[in-house]
């Protein structure tokens, strides 16, 4: 179904593909949305300013393996949604809808626009993490049979910069690769190669290495970034070794109660909880993980 064909006549609205030059004004709606929604809960922002998240709105539109589109009205935009397909599992976000607009259907329509992308392109499963304190996302991801799979802290604070004797933490190289995607297989039964591969050209893999072997690696510690380890000792390691969470900062999943709290005793700090939403193929991780804000 052409994506047009999504937005119901006489409402004004239309759902299109985006282009480059709609990351100003799809970069200040996601701000906005977010940081009022915030403001309601009493919660900090997740994004410190407009330009915080332009940035990542603007990569999303451009990467050419995201399907990124725009809700417009009266030829302006009113929000966007995104749909990474570097993976098996296509990660849906983040979506945003102008304050003004919300609760007319618009973040409906933008949802059943990648949800008919992924269809289309039969990807085995979409997923995302959900803010927990927004009633309103979770009913309308759960109304759409989205499940939810598990709650996740967004953790942030100082560095630890620490190591561990026998722990080696060192950039990932393409040498790698392989290493990398066995322990996403063998984890959660499918790879992430195409975020394994942008990570290590950018340069913000690391691995960490016990006796000579690669025991798990990172895109990066934090919130866009994913990682995979055999223990909570090589996770703890890749943590200790970062000299930056973000903000929000990197998840850690509630169910892994040793990493939670080993999190807190390091000073960290929860920013909020997330739920992990999935629709399709899914299967339990088996093993020491830490998800993206993607899935
Ligand atoms: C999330 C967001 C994109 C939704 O867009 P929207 O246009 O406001 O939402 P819609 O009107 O399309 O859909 C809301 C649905 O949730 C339902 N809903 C609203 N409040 C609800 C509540 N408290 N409990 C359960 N369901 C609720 C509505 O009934 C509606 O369902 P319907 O389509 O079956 O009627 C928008 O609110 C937003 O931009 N929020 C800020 C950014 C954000 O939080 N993004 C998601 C991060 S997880």
């Amino acid at each position: 179904m052409a994506i047009e064909a999504l937005a119901p006549a006489g409402t004004g609205v239309r759902i299109r593909e985006a282009v480059d030059a709609d990351w100003v004004d799809a970069g200040r709606i996601c701000y906005e949305a977010f940081a009022t929604l915030a403001d309601q809960h009493g919660f900090p922002h997740d994004f410190p300013n407009v330009a915080a998240a332009s940035e990542p709105i603007r990569w999303l539109i451009n990467h050419p393996r995201v399907f990124a589109v725009v809700a417009e009205r009266d030829g302006r935009v009113i929000g966007s949604n995104f749909l990474d397909e570097r993976g098996t599992i296509s990660a849906i976000g983040p979506i945003s809808v102008d304050p003004h607009a919300q609760n007319r259907h618009v973040g409906r329509l933008l949802m059943d626009a990648v949800l008919e992308r992924a269809h289309a392109r039969e990807a085995p499963g979409v997923r995302l993490l959900q803010i927990a304190y927004h009633n309103r996302s979770l009913g309308l991801y759960a109304k759409l049979g989205m499940e939810v799979r598990g709650a996740f802290a967004a953790m942030h604070g100082e560095p630890i910069r620490r190591s561990f004797p026998g722990y080696d933490v060192r950039p990932a190289t393409p040498d790698d690769e392989y290493a990398c995607n066995s322990h996403c297989l063998r984890v959660h039964g499918h790879a992430r190669a195409g975020e394994v591969r942008e990570a290590i050209d950018a340069g913000s893999a690391r691995v960490v290495e016990r006796l000579g072997r690669i025991t798990g690696y990172t895109t990066r510690v934090g919130y866009f970034s994913h990682s995979v380890a055999e223990t909570n000792d090589d996770l703890r390691a890749l943590i200790a070794e970062a000299d930056d969470f973000g903000t929000p900062g990197f998840l850690v999943p509630l169910s892994n109660n040793d990493l939670f709290r080993w999190c807190l005793e390091q000073g960290l700090r929860v920013f909020f909880v997330l739920n992990l939403m999935t629709l399709g193929l899914y299967q339990e991780p088996e093993g020491a993980y830490m998800p993206s804000v993607g899935y």
